[in-house]
């Protein structure tokens, strides 16, 4: 079975082959640090082994799940950056593109990511409240965005379906003995999932934090963990020709010392659309530190090459891109000929939408190199929990030796606090 692989000839002008070799001590240094357990913000080096560990709460997690699919017609997700990122990525990249109500499965809904009424009321307004459940998702449980959102939702199911039968229906994951969620969940006798000590919000997307929403969405949980133990065994490599997410790391770090300061995460496909969003908390978060960091842009294409084309052509030449790119399309429409061609387009009739799509990439990354944005590709040979597996863990593996060889701790996020103590002031709480 092929592997997630990482392609680069679109950047061999700008990195020649000594420059990988210049930095492979700095890349192996980082590799050291890191599985060695010695790194800076090493009592979060937890993910690392989150494939392999096999006390991850998956019976009861699976077993939770079942209760939700057979009961729940909608399952709401309170949680905010790495506690729903992961979620929503995964549910939205193996789900279905265009929801449909009519269907048989539970449906999954997101809140707590944001403060704004007209969502929640519009949320409150879609479920069926007689069927609905709860999972509370929150590491330290005192995230003001999912605190407020769970306030709201938890008092309109109690309202709905009463209190005891509200308890039973909310799941809190948080963590195993302390903070404001977990007292409230053992006082109510809510079930509870951990979010383990040593994962960052940002890497959990493979605990419970994840995991019971992806199983709840009707998603191959264990098919996920398969690929990301895969990728975690290609990442024990220490060369950086066999083990791409070192590859990655190191040329990242390449073009950013030639000033190419943001990455530019693109697809071809809007089911990766939320990958994006994922990825760019993982990098934003572990590397905009000490004023350094590369800044992490996601755009999807082609849609934005109608928008953003323009600027990644012939805009500031600081950009680099990556390109994420699915070899296989599980379904194929062809196109159809006709008689009178009024468009021009019977020269591709017969051949795939597919096949216009990936000459569209190849042409982008074509142009874009010309253009001076340098890219590279990650393909996966198809789109499913196997590679979402891989794709995840190399995205984490990558970020933590690219933090390392930037000289900041890619596990800490000390900025993020800042504008809390400002709104905190704001809104009159004591001690602000
Ligand atoms: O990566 C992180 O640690 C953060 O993005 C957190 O996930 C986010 O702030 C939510 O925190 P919590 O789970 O404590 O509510």
């Amino acid at each position: 079975m092929a592997d997630l692989r990482l392609e680069i000839e679109n950047l061999h002008e700008v990195v020649p082959d000594n420059a990988l070799e210049q930095i492979k001590p700095d890349v192996l240094g980082a590799q050291k640090a890191l599985e060695d357990h010695t790194g800076a913000g090493n009592d979060f080096h937890g993910w690392l082994d989150l494939p392999t560990r096999r006390n991850l709460e998956l019976d009861d997690i699976k077993k939770a799940a079942d209760t939700i699919r057979s009961e729940g017609k909608y399952l709401i997700c309170i949680g905010i950056g790495g506690s729903y990122l992961g979620a929503q990525a995964t549910i939205s990249a193996l789900g279905k593109q265009i929801p449909c109500h009519n269907t048989n499965e539970t449906q999954i809904f997101f809140a707590g990511h944001n403060m704004s009424s007209q969502y929640l009321t519009e949320l409150i307004k879609t479920v069926d409240w007689s069927s609905t459940w709860i999972n509370v998702i929150s590491k330290s449980g005192t995230t003001t965005e999912p605190g407020l959102a769970f306030r709201i939702l938890y008092d309109q199911l109690v309202k709905k379906v009463g209190k005891h039968e509200a308890n039973r229906r909310v799941i809190a994951t948080t963590d195993k003995s302390r903070g404001a969620l977990k007292r409230m969940a053992t006082e109510n006798g809510f079930q509870t999932f951990v979010v383990p000590d040593d994962v960052g919000g940002r890497f959990s997307v493979l605990t419970a934090v994840g995991l019971l929403p992806i199983a709840a969405a009707g998603i191959n949980i264990d098919k996920l963990l398969t690929g990301a133990y895969k990728m975690r065994e290609i990442c024990r490599n220490n060369d950086l020709y066999k083990n791409p997410a070192l590859r990655y790391a190191a040329l990242r770090n390449i073009l950013y010392r030639q000033d190419k300061s943001i990455e530019i995460l693109a697809n071809f496909e809007p089911a990766l659309h939320s990958i994006g969003e994922w990825w760019k908390q993982l990098f934003g978060e572990s590397e905009g530190k000490a004023g350094k960091g590369i800044f992490p842009v996601t755009v999807d294409l082609s849609t934005d090459l109608h928008s953003m084309g323009q600027m990644i052509q012939e805009g500031m030449r600081h950009i680099f891109e990556t390109f994420m790119i699915i070899e296989d399309a599980p379904t194929q429409l062809t196109i159809p000929h006709w008689k009178d061609d009024y468009d021009g387009f019977n020269y591709l009739a017969g051949k795939t939408l597919h096949f216009v799509n990936q000459k569209a990439y190849e042409g982008t990354a074509q142009a874009h190199k010309q253009g001076g944005c340098p890219n590279m590709t990650i393909f996966l040979p198809e789109l499913s929990e196997f590679y979402l597996g891989q794709l995840f863990y190399f995205f984490e593996y990558a970020v933590a030796i690219s933090g390392y060889v930037l000289g900041v701790n890619p596990f800490d996020q000390p900025g993020v606090e800042a504008y809390k103590s400002n709104m905190f002031r704001l809104l009159g709480k004591t001690g602000f």
